[in-house]
């Protein structure tokens, strides 16, 4: 028949027809990385940043959940509603998060400012949309970053511009101009996003000068800063940095929290504190208020089951995750330590290097040669051993001669055994003797 273009058959979907960001390689990168560890389960792994689980124990699910009946018996609420039923959409247990923040972090917010999230995922992606408005509005990010803000600012079409991190974790001369180069361009930088301690995936810690430069130079840009902040309980012995919300005057900082590390990932819950006012015909709210309102047609409300496990874990340590986890944060000393000395025994020439975080997940190491996607998946089958391409971390490029080793996870024996791996995947990749220019 004339006049009729050939689709495709009928129950396929044309790629070109999907939402463009579904070719984007930051909503990729996640599923590739999985999917290699997935094929290669006896390989050592360095490269997924999961929380230790030495201590999950299914039972304390349960006690976590009495635990938090009980508190709500105690103050005359009926439970059984309250787990059961729809809740209220910015969450139920943003009391104890507030208090949570005033214990561990000397931050203090109202509790109304508190957004409860599933996960802090679902609390970038609210604070994303909110902000982009226009055409005009971008988020920088330093690079390298979090591939989920990446991932999150896609979803809404939100550009995200790069501001260099550095070995101190941000370079400001860098971000003064990326504000001046956005604002040429006739751009509307709307907020920074950055993890200040530990980061993911650089295992950088911005220092407390830096921080004040910071805040200071964001609000006079009229500029949010994002401060995602999963790692910061987990110093490696060095003590821990105010964060940028604890030194924040202005309603600068809008803080994302996650429970993944600190409780448990599979809870799924996070939660974002959005403070600022916001001012309208009809008078002024919160933009946690407005936050709500994106939630309520994304997840409803964040399942009251999940929000109960991490209320009973925080009552049960006065609602202080620092001593929720004071054996998990061991660990990581430990794991850290370990990593640390098994890198100076294996690579003693100079040729391979890494920093040395005073805390958190990650560690990244630099090679003289390309560690790519393809060299990942060879070092998976071949050598037994998994890491993270820091390219992934990179829009654009950046990266490519970098590993990111996450300790967080392993026994002892397997950092040795993995480091022995990796050891022998870098001599293999080295130019021999013969090889080397004279
Ligand atoms: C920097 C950073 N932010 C956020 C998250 C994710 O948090 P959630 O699991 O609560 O969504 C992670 C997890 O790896 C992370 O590294």
């Amino acid at each position: 028949v004339t006049g009729v273009v050939a689709g495709p058959e009928p129950g396929t979907l044309d790629r070109a027809g999907l939402f463009a960001g579904l070719g984007d390689p930051a909503l990729a990168s996640m599923n590739f990385l999985n999917e290699v560890a997935m094929r290669y389960p006896e390989a050592v792994s360095f490269a997924a940043g999961r929380p230790c689980e030495d201590f999950f124990q299914v039972g304390d699910i349960h006690r976590y959940l009495d635990t938090y009946v009980a508190h709500l018996a105690s103050r005359g609420i009926d439970a059984r509603r309250a787990l059961m039923q729809y809740g209220r959409t910015k969450g139920i247990i943003h009391e104890l998060v507030a208090r949570n923040l005033e214990v561990d972090e000397d931050i203090r917010v109202d509790p109304g400012s508190v957004v409860v999230t599933v996960g802090c995922q679902e609390a970038m992606y609210l604070v994303l949309r909110a902000l982009r408005a226009t055409e005009r509005d971008v988020l920088l990010a330093i690079s390298p970053n979090y591939v989920g803000i990446t991932g999150a600012a896609r979803l809404v079409d939100m550009p995200v511009l790069p501001v260099r991190g550095g070995p101190a974790g941000i370079d400001l001369d860098d971000l003064v101009d990326a504000l001046h180069r956005a604002a040429a361009a006739g751009l509307r930088v709307r907020a920074l996003y950055l993890v200040p301690d530990f980061a993911n995936p650089g295992g950088t810690t911005i220092d407390v000068p830096t921080r004040e430069r910071l805040l200071d130079i964001a609000a006079g840009h009229g500029v949010l800063l994002l401060e995602d902040n999963p790692y910061g309980l987990f110093d490696a012995g060095g003590g821990r940095l105010p964060t940028l919300k604890a030194l924040d005057r202005n309603r600068t900082v809008v803080y994302l929290g996650s429970f993944a590390k600190t409780a448990m990932p599979g809870a799924r819950v996070g939660y974002v504190v959005a403070d600022q006012r916001v001012a309208g015909p009809d008078g002024e709210t919160l933009l946690a208020d407005e936050l709500s309102k994106i939630k309520s047609m994304v997840t409803v409300n964040t399942s009251p089951i999940a929000q109960a496990v991490v209320a009973g874990k925080l009552l049960e340590h006065g609602c202080s995750l620092v001593r929720a986890n004071a054996r998990e944060a061991e660990v990581y000393r430990r794991n850290r330590r370990l990593l640390l000395a098994g890198l100076a025994a294996r690579f003693p020439g100079g040729e391979v290097t890494w920093n040395t975080p005073a805390g958190g997940f990650f560690a990244v190491l630099t090679v003289p040669f390309p560690a790519d996607d393809a060299l990942l998946e060879l070092s998976a089958r071949r050598y037994g051993v998994l890491w993270t391409p820091m390219h992934h971390f990179f829009a654009g490029t950046g990266g490519e001669r970098q590993l990111r080793l996450s300790y967080s996870q392993l026994e002892p024996a397997a950092i040795a055994t993995g480091l022995d791996r990796l050891a022998a995947l870098v001599a293999d990749r080295l130019p021999t003797a013969e090889e080397v220019p004279r």
